[in-house]
């Protein structure tokens, strides 16, 4: 397969642009970062014309797959009527109604633009509702690149402290040293660690941030009774529990992890996947936190929040995930199965260690001796060399996945793609 017109606009794309990408997380494919043309529903084309079956779907917010089309048609509905007032209209009301509708927990909802942003909301909101300032958040989950949260993500191991209590390690140069002071950072699925987190931190500890599925690190489950067990230990702390479900939120099922696991937290975020691949994330949560918001003690705020064609696209896109008892899902689950157990199967007769975890929207392929992997460092294990030629060996085969072995499955893809994907992961598994 050929790269070369990627090549060429990388080149020129890098003389006014840093690195020639506008997202550092962009930077890790090979040969070098890659333009695209287009996209169609399951697939997606580069610049130099190769069709590729997309697993990455915009690392995930492409839930529905490439441009579809009744979110397409409401927004380009609404384009022509107006895009922005910095006042409402009425499809705001429309899409928190959704969404309060199909999310457990949110009784109210603000809108926002991207995960980051809801992340930080509702850190502000948990610390105005407790008049604390800690927040307890994971090692190796990811809650956006804001410098409150970008922290202790992928911690190289010889600087990472004792797993009991891990040394703050900021992921970037340039982070404020000071959002330090306000995190306590812990491994997860240990209970027990969380316990003594609030023992030797009492009544400081304004929240816990987890995402309620470790999806960004290795497709984590979380183990039995661990977010039940963190609902507890936040309500006899009076800390308020937040789960990120800017990933699981409309994909691991319709009203997220909180509904697939039963543990409902105080506060959620939301982004990918909630609006057919527009700019739009959520806040949502208990009526008694979120009404800070209306009542203006707690500050949100957001020129593009909830900006008319966003909107469109939200209510589109939740009413194409809700039609049918949410029909559209199902079909990505049944094809997220097939690939989860047709990879393993094809790891296993060709003798490779691969194992598959997570959830079939959203699952995690690694090459690992270790079966027990239950947090970052467990995490660590896996053969990351193995994984490289392994998606490269796809990619040669028109088979796009993220490089680090998380894969995205939508509503659009098809048994046609399930097939063509299995053949060749047959033949790319003869390359690890
Ligand atoms: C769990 C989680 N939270 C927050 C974010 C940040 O979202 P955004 O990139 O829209 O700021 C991400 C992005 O990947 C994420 O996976």
């Amino acid at each position: 397969m050929k790269f070369d017109e990627s090549l060429r606009l990388c080149e020129q794309a890098s003389k006014t642009t840093p690195g020639g990408i506008h997202s550092n997380v962009r930077a890790n494919w090979k040969p070098h970062p890659m333009f695209y043309a287009r996209g169609q529903g399951s697939h997606v084309w580069d610049a130099d014309g190769n069709e590729f079956i997309d697993y990455v779907l915009a690392r995930g917010p492409l839930l529905l797959g490439h441009s579809p089309k009744p979110v397409l048609d409401a927004v380009k509905r609404q384009l022509d009527i107006g895009l922005m007032y910095a006042g409402q209209h009425e499809l705001e009301i429309e899409a928190a109604e959704r969404f309060c509708r199909i999310v457990p927990c949110a009784e109210m909802v603000r809108f926002s633009s991207s995960g980051s942003e809801a992340v930080t909301g509702a850190i502000r909101l948990a610390r105005a509702v407790t008049g604390r300032t800690k927040i307890l958040r994971f090692e190796g989950h990811y809650h956006g690149w804001f410098d409150n949260q970008f922290w202790n993500f992928a911690p190289p191991l010889d600087a990472a402290g004792p797993r009991e209590n891990p040394t703050l390690i900021p992921v970037t140069k340039g982070q404020s040293p000071a959002d330090a002071e306000h995190l306590v950072i812990r491994p997860w699925n240990d209970l027990a660690l969380i316990e003594g987190a609030f023992r030797q931190h009492p009544g400081q500890i304004a929240a816990i941030i987890t995402e309620p599925i470790m999806c960004n690190m290795g497709g984590i489950m979380p183990r039995k009774g661990f977010l039940e067990g963190l609902r507890e230990l936040c309500t006899n702390n009076g800390a308020l529990l937040i789960f990120d479900e800017v990933i699981t939120g409309f994909r691991v099922s319709l009203g997220g992890a909180q509904q697939l696991l039963g543990v409902t937290p105080d506060l959620a975020t939301f982004a990918k996947g909630m609006s057919g691949g527009f700019p739009v994330s959520a806040i949502a949560g208990k009526r008694e936190y979120m009404r800070r918001f209306g009542d203006l003690s707690v500050s949100h705020a957001g020129t593009y929040n909830s900006n008319a064609p966003c909107m469109a696209a939200t209510v589109a896109a939740l009413d194409m995930l809700a039609a049918d008892g949410g029909a559209a899902l199902k079909h990505a689950h049944e094809m997220g199965k097939q690939l989860m157990t047709g990879i393993a199967d094809i790891g296993r007769k060709a003798g490779k260690n691969v194992r598959i975890r997570g959830t079939p929207a959203a699952f995690f392929v690694s090459f690992n001796d270790k079966e027990e992997i239950v947090d970052y460092r467990t995490s660590l294990s896996r053969d990351r060399e193995a994984y490289t030629r392994f998606w490269l060996a796809l990619q040669d085969r028109g088979i796009r996945v993220i490089p680090d072995g998380l894969w995205f499955v939508s509503t659009a893809h098809t048994q046609d793609d399930v097939g063509r994907t299995l053949a060749a992961v047959a033949e790319a598994m003869k390359e690890v």
